[in-house]
C-alpha cells in the first residue's frame, strides 16, 4: 500500500483524526485537513511524513486549491476522505435558516465541492481513485430527535455519493460512504450535552440510552469507523461502489 495518497477532511479531531491515523498505519502517505489547522498540525505532528493543510470544506476554490496542491508535492490523490461534518441539537420548530443553511453547506456542499475538485484531478491524472464520505446513520432513517436538518443533510450524502458512484465509475473511480452511530468524540459530547438539555435529564443518562439503543452494547469508537474507511479505500473493495456501509453496533439495522 506504500505510496498512495490519501486527503482526509475534518481530520483535527474525532472520527478525521482516526481516519488519518489508521490510513498512516496502513501505509498512506496522509494530507491531514481542517478548517482549524492548529487541530490538524496537531494530528500529522504523530504521523511520520504526513502534512496538515487548512481546507474550509465549504469553500469550493479553496478545496480545488488543496487537489492541486496535492499533486503537486505528492504526484497524485489515491483516496479522498470528505469527513468533515456539523451538528447542532434542537426541536425541528426552532431551526433557524442560518442553521439549516450551515448544515447543508458543511455537511452536503463541502461533499459535493471536494468531491467535485478531486474527481476533476483523478479523470485527468487517469487516477483510479477512491472517494469516501462520512455520512451518518441519520443519513438513513429521520427517527433521530433534535438533529432535522442534520438528517436531511445527510440523507443527501447517500443519495450523492450513489450519484457520484455512477458518474464516475466509467474511469474507475469508486465512491462509497460510511454510517457511523454513536460516536464517543467532541461533537458526541456536545451532543450529550444539547439532549440532556432538551430532555430535561443528564448527559450520562443520554449516553446510557444511546448505549442501550446498541445491541453490541457501547459506545462506537472513532477507530470502529475508520478501520471500515481503510477497507473501503483498499483493494479488499475493489467491487464495491455507491454503497452506503452502516457502523453502529446494530443500532439501526436496514
Ligand atoms: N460522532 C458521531 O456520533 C457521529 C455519528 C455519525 C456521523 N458522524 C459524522 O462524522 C464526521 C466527523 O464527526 P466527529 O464526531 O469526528 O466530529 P468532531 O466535531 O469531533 O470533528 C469534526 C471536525 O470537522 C471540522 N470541521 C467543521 N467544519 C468544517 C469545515 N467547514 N471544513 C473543514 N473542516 C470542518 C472540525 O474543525 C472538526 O475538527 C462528521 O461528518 C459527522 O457528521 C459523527
Amino acid at each position: 500500500m506504500s505510496n498512495q495518497v490519501a486527503v482526509v477532511t475534518g481530520a483535527g479531531s474525532g472520527i478525521g483524526a482516526a481516519i488519518a491515523r489508521e490510513l498512516f498505519s496502513r501505509g498512506y502517505t496522509v494530507v491531514v485537513s481542517d478548517i482549524d489547522l492548529k487541530s490538524a498540525q496537531k494530528v500529522a505532528s504523530e504521523l511520520k511524513g504526513a502534512v496538515a493543510e487548512q481546507l474550509d470544506v465549504t469553500n469550493p476554490t479553496a478545496s480545488s486549491e488543496l487537489v492541486n496542491k496535492v499533486v503537486k508535492d505528492f504526484g497524485g490523490i489515491d483516496v479522498w476522505v470528505s469527513n468533515a461534518g456539523i451538528s447542532k441539537m434542537q426541536k425541528f420548530v426552532d431551526v433557524s435558516p442560518e442553521d439549516l443553511k450551515r448544515s447543508f453547506e458543511v455537511n452536503t456542499y463541502g461533499i459535493f465541492y471536494c468531491g467535485q475538485a478531486v474527481a476533476r484531478k483523478m479523470i485527468e491524472l487517469g487516477i483510479k481513485g477512491k472517494i469516501i464520505n462520512t455520512a451518518s446513520m441519520a443519513a438513513k432513517q429521520g427517527r433521530v430527535p433534535f438533529l432535522a436538518d442534520y438528517v436531511a443533510s445527510k440523507f443527501a450524502v447517500l443519495g450523492l455519493t450513489q450519484a457520484m458512484a455512477f458518474e464516475l465509475a466509467p474511469h474507475g473511480i469508486r465512491v462509497n460512504c460510511v454510517c457511523p452511530g454513536f460516536v464517543a468524540t467532541p461533537m458526541q459530547d456536545r451532543e450529550l450535552a444539547w439532549e440532556a438539555q432538551l430532555r430535561g435529564t443528564d448527559p450520562e443518562s443520554v449516553k446510557k440510552l444511546w448505549i442501550n439503543d446498541t445491541p453490541l452494547a457501547r459506545l462506537e469508537t472513532p477507530e470502529d469507523v475508520a478501520k471500515v474507511v481503510a477497507f473501503l479505500a483498499g483493494p479488499d473493495a475493489d467491487f464495491i461502489t455507491g454503497e452506503a456501509i452502516s457502523v453502529n453496533g446494530g443500532a439501526y439495522m436496514d
